[in-house]
C-alpha cells in the first residue's frame, strides 16, 4: 500500500487552474522531487495534500485511508509533515520551547500550554534528542529569532521529525539559506529514515538528482512527466520547459 496517493487533484483560483488531474504516488521509504517553473503549483500541491486548501475534486489517501476531508491537524495526527517555503516557527520562543510544543501536541497532551507538557521530563529529553541529531544541541535555549536563516530552516526540519511522521513533504527547505549553511539542510535530508516517505521540492538540480529516485516535472499545474533522474535528465522537453525558464532560480544542471 502507498503511503501517499493523490488521485485526479483539481483546484482553481478563480478562473486560474492551478492543480490539474494530478496523480503523484509515493511509495514507503520513497524519495521523490518534485520540480517545475515558478508559479508551477508545487506549493499548492503541497497545501493540497496537508490540507491547508481544499481541492475542488480529487483525492488523497494517506496509507490508503481517504483524508481528503480531513483536517490539517488530524492529517499530522495520521503521519503527515511538511516543512514551508519560508518558515512558520514561533520566533519568539527558543528552539526547545517550539520542539516541546510539537512533542507535547503529538501526544496529545496539549490542550493546556505548552508549559504543562514542556515540564514533562521525557518531553523534554526526546525534544533534545532531535536537537542532537541536527546539531542543534547550543541553540537550544536562543530566541528562533536569534538563529541565523539557515539555522531557522534546520528547527522547522527538527519539528517536522518530532512528528514521527510516515510522509515528509519538504518545500525548498534549503530556500534562502546562504550556500555555506545549505549544506547541513541537505544532509540531514539525505540521512532521513529510510522508512519515511519523501517529497522535495527543489529549484536546485544537483541536489535534485543527488536525493532523487523519481522525479516528477509539474507544469501549469500539471504533471508534465515523471521518471527516473536519468529519464529527466535526457528529455529533451523537459530541457526545453523547465530549464529553458527565464527567471527560475536554482538551475546548477548539466
Ligand atoms: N492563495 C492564492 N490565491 C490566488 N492565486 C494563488 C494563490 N496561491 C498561489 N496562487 C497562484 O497559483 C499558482 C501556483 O503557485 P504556487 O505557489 O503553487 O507555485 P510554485 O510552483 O510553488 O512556485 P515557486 O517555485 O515560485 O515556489 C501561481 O500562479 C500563483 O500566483
Ligand atoms: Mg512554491
Amino acid at each position: 500500500m502507498a503511503a501517499l496517493q493523490v488521485e485526479k487533484l483539481n483546484r482553481t483560483f478563480g478562473a486560474l487552474p492551478v492543480t490539474r488531474d494530478v496523480d503523484l504516488t509515493l511509495e514507503r521509504g520513497a524519495r521523490c522531487a518534485l520540480i517545475g517553473p515558478n508559479g508551477a503549483g508545487k506549493t499548492t500541491l503541497v497545501n493540497l495534500i496537508t490540507g491547508v486548501l481544499k481541492p475542488h475534486s480529487g483525492r488523497v489517501l494517506l496509507n490508503g485511508e481517504d483524508i481528503t476531508a480531513s483536517s490539517q491537524a488530524d492529517r499530522a495526527r495520521r503521519g503527515l509533515a511538511r516543512t514551508f517555503q519560508i518558515n512558520q516557527l514561533f520566533r519568539g520562543l527558543t528552539v526547545l520551547e517550539n520542539l516541546c510544543m510539537t512533542v507535547g501536541e503529538r501526544d496529545g497532551h496539549c490542550n493546556n500550554l505548552w508549559r504543562s507538557s514542556g515540564s514533562k521530563r521525557e518531553v523534554i529529553d526526546e525534544a533534545i534528542g532531535y536537537l542532537d541529531s541536527l546539531r542543534l544541541t547550543d541553540d537550544a535555549l536562543k530566541l528562533v529569532r536569534e538563529l541565523p536563516y539557515g539555522r531557522q530552516r534546520l528547527v522547522e526540519i527538527a519539528i517536522a521529525l518530532a512528528q514521527k511522521p510516515r510522509v515528509l513533504l519538504l518545500d525548498e527547505p534549503a530556500a534562502g539559506v546562504p550556500s555555506s549553511e545549505s549544506h547541513l539542510i541537505l544532509d540531514v535530508v539525505a540521512a532521513l529514515d529510510p522508512d519515511i516517505a519523501v517529497l522535495i521540492i527543489e529549484h536546485d538540480m544537483d541536489v535534485v538528482f543527488r536525493f532523487a529516485k523519481e522525479i516528477t516535472v509539474l507544469v501549469q499545474g500539471a504533471v508534465f512527466t515523471q521518471g527516473t533522474p536519468a529519464e529527466i535528465m535526457s528529455n529533451e522537453q523537459v530541457r526545453a520547459v523547465y530549464l529553458g525558464q527565464e527567471g527560475h532560480r536554482g538551475g546548477h544542471h548539466g
